[in-house]
């Protein structure tokens, strides 16, 4: 049976509450990952691209923006996306982000023209629908140079007085096929060093951004 990706694809960017919520999350991901001309950024579950325009911005032309999703519809969104807007610096794979084989990505990123090591990566609102998102963590830090910077943007309870929100936040991940308690912004807290931390729409975005500390041991 095909995942729900597969089948709300067409629909996503204009179903999956954007501009009222989850726009902000992304914009200060990326404002915190500090994308810089030239380097290659890879989107980890980076879905129809929505990250993608905000990444032309920073990498530029000479930059590359590799893209990486297990659903091959949300990945024809993305090539649409790419297309429409005449940038050809996007790489897109299909892959389970568990189970890849991280030097066959690294050579198919270079078969087309792109670098083996990443610079930088981020992933939005996609750890937290894998459930052994650690593995996909450590799959991912394979595919960057040791001291890359990374940004993850994910999902948590609102908190304040936004806590009367909750049911309509657990219904959206749940909606989404996203576990709302998974936090694997930790990751980034673990590992990283110059780590920022950031949240928006009440605290229901979390934000976190920072430097590899090095080599996985
Ligand atoms: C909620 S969407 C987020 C998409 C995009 N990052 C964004 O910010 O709009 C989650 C994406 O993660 C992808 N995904 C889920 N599990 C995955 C896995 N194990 N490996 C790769 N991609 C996965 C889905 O196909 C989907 O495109």
């Amino acid at each position: 049976m095909p995942d729900k990706y597969t089948a709300f694809a067409p629909f996503y960017d204009a179903l999956s509450g954007e501009y009222p919520v989850y726009r902000a999350g992304r914009v200060r991901g990326i404002g915190a990952l500090t994308p810089q001309p030239g380097e290659q950024v890879l989107d980890l579950g980076c879905g129809t691209g929505l990250n993608f325009p905000l990444l032309q911005d920073r990498v530029g032309p000479l930059g590359t923006i590799v893209g990486i999703d297990r659903s091959a519809r949300m990945l024809e969104q993305a090539r649409r996306r790419a297309i429409k807007a005449g940038w050809d610096n996007v790489i897109l794979i299909q892959a389970d982000a568990l189970l890849l084989d991280p030097a066959a990505v690294r050579a198919t990123i270079q078969g087309q023209g792109g670098s083996g090591t990443s610079d930088a990566a981020l992933a939005t609102y996609s750890l937290s629908l894998m459930p052994e998102w650690r593995k996909a963590w450590a799959n991912l830090r394979e595919l960057l140079r040791d001291d890359a910077r990374v940004a993850v943007v994910d999902m948590q309870e609102p908190v304040g007085w936004a806590r009367l929100l909750t049911p309509l936040a657990r219904a959206a991940c749940a909606l989404g096929g996203a576990d709302i308690a998974a936090h694997p912004w930790q990751a980034v807290e673990e590992d990283c060093t110059g780590l920022i931390r950031d949240s928006a729409r009440a605290g229901h975005l979390q934000i976190r951004a920072g430097t590899l500390r090095g080599a996985l041991s």
